[in-house]
């Protein structure tokens, strides 16, 4: 959209703000929703990817951030505290260099995190703090010190969060002119499933969409509390943006899949890797590897003929986070260049001319 304002801008009727409010953006939303046809072909329905690495950060946390730092802001706060496994503290740190007046402390779990995402956190200015833990231990001791301290908690249990990322669903439902009938995510911190289906809800009823869709949600298979119906004490994935054993939000991505009819089921590491470079190669869509783990999930689905009897419905993928996030993975799973003399015979031939 030219002129684009930003979503608080866009969708302010929708959204806990007033004119008083100080609204901190540095204009995201608006993100494309492509059509793949590869994965339309393999599966069936029509298969749209909603491109939320395309947000200023790389990642969908930017449309929780802008409403939580303008809300901070707005309450007189001076210091913003989040967990992290990677975005969210991108995201925080860049909208508190933004708002000109905030500290940005996040807490990350030493080693799990992808090279970008840190990158990001440190060039925005904020204190990074590695926890000889996982995130969940540090989402602990976050609540812990903003329960005590007058320091704002950034983390998706901030309900502003969850406003902000709601608008995911308008955009779709904008776009395609109606809900979709599927929606497949990423499940980690479980906050965005539940953005979606609250957002999904609101448009339903105030009759700007005439549908609702099943809410199909995916964690990694050695960090899937909710499917297991268990914590998962020591999460490990490749996904490491959804290596949590303890989401926040379980009880409300329970009630997005139980209303909506939907599932939420795990995806391997290897299906993760695999949707991963499908993704890159037949859609030219660059995500980081969570961001794979819903589009692994429709595939593992149309293997079980799940969605045999839907062939004109539209599934729609939010893709959460840019490849470029997590340089290493990439990386890790391609063929190294051949090195050749500067020579133009020997280029033509390793091209086959
Ligand atoms: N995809 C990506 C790329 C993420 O960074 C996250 C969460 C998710 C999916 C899962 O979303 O937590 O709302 O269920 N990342 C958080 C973080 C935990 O700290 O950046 P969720």
């Amino acid at each position: 959209m030219v002129n684009w304002k930003g979503l608080i801008h866009y969708y302010r009727e929708f959204l806990p703000v007033t004119e008083k409010t100080p609204v901190v953006t540095l204009l995201e939303g608006n993100t494309p929703l492509v059509l793949s046809q590869d994965l339309t072909n393999a599966v069936g329905p029509k298969v749209y990817l909603k491109y939320e690495g395309l947000n200023p950060t790389g990642s969908f946390k930017d449309r929780g951030m802008t409403m939580a730092i303008s809300k901070a802001l707005e309450g007189g706060s001076k210091m913003v505290m989040c967990a992290s496994t990677g975005n969210t503290s991108a995201s925080a740190a860049a909208y508190s260099a933004q708002s000109g007046q905030l500290k940005c402390v996040v807490l990350i779990p030493e080693g799990n995190i992808a090279l970008g995402k840190l990158a990001q956190a440190m060039i925005h200015q904020a204190q990074v703090i590695a926890i000889k833990g996982n995130f969940d231990e540090a989402l602990t001791l976050v609540k812990d010190i903003t329960d005590h301290y007058p320091v704002e908690l950034v983390n998706s249990i901030n309900p502003y969060r969850i406003e902000g990322q709601k608008t995911g669903s308008f955009e779709v439902c904008d776009y395609l002119e109606d809900a979709p009938e599927f929606h497949a995510i990423p499940v980690g911190n479980a906050g965005n499933i539940t953005a979606y289906w609250k957002g999904y809800k609101e448009y339903k009823d105030i009759g700007r969409s005439t549908q609702l869709p099943k809410m199909l949600g995916f964690q990694a298979a050695g960090a899937a509390p909710i499917v297991l119906g268990h914590v998962v004490e020591s999460p490990e994935t490749i996904a490491t943006a959804i290596r949590i054993g303890n989401p926040a939000s379980w009880k409300m991505a329970e009630a997005a899949r139980d209303e909506s009819g939907g599932l939420i089921d795990s995806v391997t590491d290897d299906e993760i890797l695999e949707a991963y470079k499908r993704l890159a190669s037949k859609t030219g869509v660059f995500v980081e590897p969570a961001s794979a783990a819903s589009v692994a999930g429709i595939l593992k689905l149309s293997q079980k003929d799940y969605f045999a009897n839907h062939k004109n419905a539209r599934i729609v993928c939010t893709v959460t986070g840019h490849g470029l996030k997590d340089p290493n993975i990439a990386i890790k799973n391609v063929t190294k260049p051949v090195i050749l003399d500067a020579d133009i015979k020997s280029v033509l031939k390793e091209i086959g001319l």
